[in-house]
């Protein structure tokens, strides 16, 4: 048996823990068709919570029921390349007369420029118009998933709501599954570039519970026949803290050291898997959430990093020597970044596991 843990952006995990009825919305929209509220659907979440893998598990079922699925990251040019697919759908489907209609709109192609000038935006929603039309007409319809919309262009993404909302008016059998950083995502729907995504079914997503890592951590390590005792079990798994890619980073490396040691892992190994994990997740997940950081982000985060839990606004004021309304801005630049997160009444604390300690381990710049 190889190791199945996948500490990788998007890798489908071994076993999805915590996401028990998450999708069950999506899945009944799926039967009633046009216009089902499930059909709309937005996953937030910090990185490294499960966004990517959840819009992977939508699109596998929407393929299991039979409906067509397009499926996009919101990099600049993403109308253009689902009017691509799209396109290439219809012609998978068949010749027909609606066929040979979207053959000859799509000639002029979509993915050339990166934003669609009007003509093109008329033949991408006519075009739609005609492939959802033949998907009804065999009783399925498509679902287009975009990820990290947090990063979308907001023109192209009020295009891509104003085309689905006219669908949706139409009664024709569209979905749409978004995902990406909560407090970006809140702005974007607050900001009115998309109005009518504000009825999407918002589902936040947040860690597994530490006891069910534990359950899976078992049942894997059983399976594999490798000698752990149920205490290191539960140490590797509160080490996680539920946060799903570490999860996946403290089982891989605990299934290194077990291949290492001929099965066997001791209170040393699986301090040094754990250790192994949280290294991994400081270069990957922190170093990249803080690649965009500005020096004053990070005065702010390390003022909040001399805090033990969440941070108050005006003990990082103090640290830092910045007025309220300074405090505020960085505040929700850092909250859009999903760096941090708001807990009750104003509070903030770090949206990444290790996040605290990273910062501590680093001199102040
Ligand atoms: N529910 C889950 N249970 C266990 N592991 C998960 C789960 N969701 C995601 N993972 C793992 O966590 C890591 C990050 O997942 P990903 O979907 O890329 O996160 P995001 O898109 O939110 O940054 C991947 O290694 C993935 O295999
Ligand atoms: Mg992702």
């Amino acid at each position: 048996m190889e190791n199945p843990f996948r500490p990788s952006a998007g890798a489908t995990p071994p076993e999805i823990l915590g996401r028990a009825g998450v999708l069950d919305e999506f899945e009944y929209g799926l039967r009633l068709g046009s216009g089902a509220p499930g059909l709309l659907t937005i996953f937030t979440g910090a990185r490294g919570i499960g966004k990517t893998v959840m819009i992977g598990a939508a699109h596998d079922i929407a393929r299991e029921k039979g409906w067509a699925v397009v499926s996009e990251t919101a990099t600049a040019g993403f109308m253009g390349r689902i009017g691509e697919s799209m396109r290439q759908l219809a012609e998978e489907l068949g010749a027909g007369p609606a066929n040979r209609r979207i053959t000859a709109i799509a000639a002029a192609g979509f993915s050339i420029t990166t934003q669609l000038p009007p003509e093109r935006q008329v033949a991408w929603r006519t075009l739609g118009a005609d492939l959802l039309r033949i998907l009804d007409e065999r009783g399925n319809g498509l679902v287009i998933t975009v990820d990290e919309i947090h990063a979308a262009d907001r023109s192209e993404l009020a295009q891509l709501a104003a085309s689905v909302q006219h669908f949706i008016q139409d009664r024709l059998p569209i979905g749409l599954v978004f995902a990406g950083l909560p407090a970006a995502v809140s702005d974007l729907l607050n900001e009115g570039v998309a109005t009518f995504l504000r009825r999407a079914d918002k589902i936040d997503l947040h860690a597994a519970a530490v006891r069910e890592v534990e359950e899976s951590f078992a049942g894997t390590f059983a399976e594999a026949a490798f000698a752990v005792s149920p205490d290191l079990v539960r140490r590797a798994a509160e080490a996680t803290g539920g946060y799903p890619f570490l999860i996946q980073l403290v089982g891989y490396f605990l299934w290194k050291e077990a291949e290492i040691n001929q099965g066997l892992l001791t209170a040393e190994t699986v301090e040094r898997a754990i250790e192994a994990a949280n290294r991994r997740n400081g270069r990957t997940v922190i170093e990249a959430a803080l690649a965009a950081a500005s020096p004053k982000d990070l005065d702010f985060l390390h003022a909040m990093a001399e805090d033990d839990g969440p941070s108050v606004a005006g003990d990082i004021g103090r640290r830092i020597g910045a007025r309220t309304n300074l405090v505020a801005n960085y505040r929700s630049r850092l909250l859009a970044a999903g760096l941090i997160e708001p807990t009750a009444h104003g509070m903030v604390d770090f949206a990444i596991p290790g996040l605290r300690q990273h910062l501590r381990a680093q001199s102040r710049p």
